[in-house]
């Protein structure tokens, strides 16, 4: 009996204790004078994320629901306080001018038990300087004008694979997994010299394991919260973001990758070539060190899914687009068949940077379908919102929602339409520059030149495009 009285006084003390905890971390936002999402046991204001909503939708809900209000807004992260910014001037300030205060993103690290997350996007402070300073010669527009030969031979593989699809009358592409099959093909062939041949249906494996990194196969959100909302304590207990299956796949494929080709000296023009050099050199002139293997494989692993990512996506909602939008898809193809005029189909380079309403096409997909729909830093100090009284504390995470700047009406007229025409230089140069963002901003913006991003996206676009009679399928 004495042991049964125990038992429920402990129980009764967590009870109260933990009680005590989420009361206090949920008073953060009402003590320091924010206006805020009320947040519910235990996930906070994201008990709908991942469930019955995507993020994506509950950011531009939050973003609406505020902007009258203010120019900061909070919603909590399980318990945590996350800032979410709602005011174009206050993105600003937090992303450029004061970027000295904002560097990091907050997202978990954990070299030690897990090498893998130490890439670019998640390292912090002086070390992501020195990293992002020694990778920028890898992100310049004359490494895709050295890669551009690659990507238009798999963009004939593509037509060749979608031809064959398209045999019968009437047919069903999954458009998303074309897609990024093809980014696949094409990073790992740019990036790493390797026929990956996912389009082909080989290599599913490497397939499976793009998936797991992008939450495409079963994402556990769960264990995503404990890792954003609590990620010293998924140190302490060993928490992994990915499975040993990945981070063995990628040491295997990639590592021994760079060993044979360190053995036989051997140097082609790709970005695993870049890391092995910056692997095997330092300066001192320059005062930089040589990176670690680890961090190599980091890099190389980042590189491979930010780019297959964020491009097949892209490439994904555009075709959906057209494939609905029957004047946009004619126009297009007009373009690239006048530009093409006298090469058989052939697309140089500069007849790309000519398609002027192909980059229309992209950007406004960009626009509706950022993949990066949120754009995150942390404060590393105490900082004053400017022309506010609130003060973002030390430490906070903050929350820029791209997708609500990208759907606001008070930027964009009829938002939900797909409306290439936004982005003619006229109507471009009567908008507020700042209201469109899908490439991040500020020195922690995305690396790739932008540029070279949507140049990308339109190379592969345009050989999708080319032979797609979009409204005759089902997508
Ligand atoms: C349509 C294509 C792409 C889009 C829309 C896109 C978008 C973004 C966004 C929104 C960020 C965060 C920026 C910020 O926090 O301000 C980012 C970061 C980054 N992106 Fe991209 N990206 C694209 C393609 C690529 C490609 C192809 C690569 C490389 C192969 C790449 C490499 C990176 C890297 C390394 C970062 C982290 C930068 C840092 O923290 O210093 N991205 N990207």
């Amino acid at each position: 009996m004495k042991l049964f009285t125990l038992f429920v006084l402990i129980i009764l003390i967590l009870i109260v204790i933990t009680y005590c905890y989420v009361k206090k971390k949920y008073s953060f936002f009402e003590t320091h004078g924010v206006p805020y999402l009320k947040p519910q046991f235990p996930f906070g204001s994201l008990q709908k994320v991942g469930s019955s909503i995507h993020m994506f939708e509950f950011l531009i809900t939050s973003y609406n629901q505020f902007k009258r209000v203010g120019k900061i807004a909070g919603f909590y992260n399980v318990f945590e306080p996350i800032y979410l910014i709602t005011d174009i001037e206050v993105m600003k300030a937090i992303t450029v001018k004061d970027f000295n205060k904002f560097v990091n993103r907050g997202i978990f690290v954990n070299e030690e038990n897990e090498p893998l997350t130490g890439h670019l996007f998640a390292i912090e402070g002086d070390r992501w300087k020195f990293i992002r300073k020694r990778l920028r010669p890898a992100f310049t527009s004359q490494r895709l004008i050295s890669m551009y030969s690659k990507i238009s031979r798999l963009g004939c593989k593509l037509v060749e694979s979608i031809e064959k699809s398209t045999k019968s009358e009437k047919v069903s592409i999954d458009i998303k997994n074309v897609a990024t099959r093809f980014t696949i093909d094409i990073i790992s062939s740019v990036a790493f010299g390797m026929d990956s041949e996912t389009l082909n249906d080989k290599n599913e494996e490497l397939l499976d394991m793009f998936k797991e990194v992008i939450g495409a196969n079963r994402p556990n959100v769960v264990k995503f919260l404990i890792l954003s909302a609590f990620p010293n304590l998924a140190k302490i207990l060993k928490i992994r973001l990915f499975s040993d299956k990945l981070s063995d796949f990628f040491a295997k494929e990639v590592g021994g990758n760079i060993k044979v080709r360190e053995r036989i000296s051997e140097n082609p023009n790709d970005f695993l070539s870049f890391l092995i050099k910056l692997k095997n050199t330092a300066s001192s002139s320059r005062k930089t060190r040589k990176l670690t293997l680890d961090e190599c494989l980091a890099q190389a692993f980042l590189f491979f899914f930010a780019g297959s990512d964020t491009s097949s996506t892209t490439i994904s909602f555009a075709l959906t687009e057209l494939a609905f939008n029957q004047d946009v898809q004619d126009k297009v193809r007009f373009e690239i068949l006048e530009k093409t005029k006298g090469t058989k189909g052939e697309i140089s380079y500069e007849a790309l940077h000519e398609m002027t309403y192909l980059s229309q096409v992209v950007n406004e997909t960009l626009r509706k379908y950022p993949p990066g729909f949120s754009i995150l830093r942390t404060a590393n100090e105490d900082y004053k919102v400017p022309d506010s009284k609130i003060i973002i504390k030390k430490g906070s995470q903050v929350v820029i929602p791209t997708i609500g700047f990208h759907y606001d009406e008070k930027y964009w007229k009829n938002p939900m339409k797909f409306d290439p025409e936004r982005f003619t230089v006229e109507e471009t140069a009567k908008r507020q520059p700042q209201c469109y963002f899908p490439f991040g901003e500020g020195p922690r913006n995305c690396a790739l030149e932008r540029d070279l991003a949507l140049l990308m996206s339109n190379t592969e676009l345009q050989n999708s495009s080319k032979i797609l009679k979009l409204h005759q399928m089902q997508i």
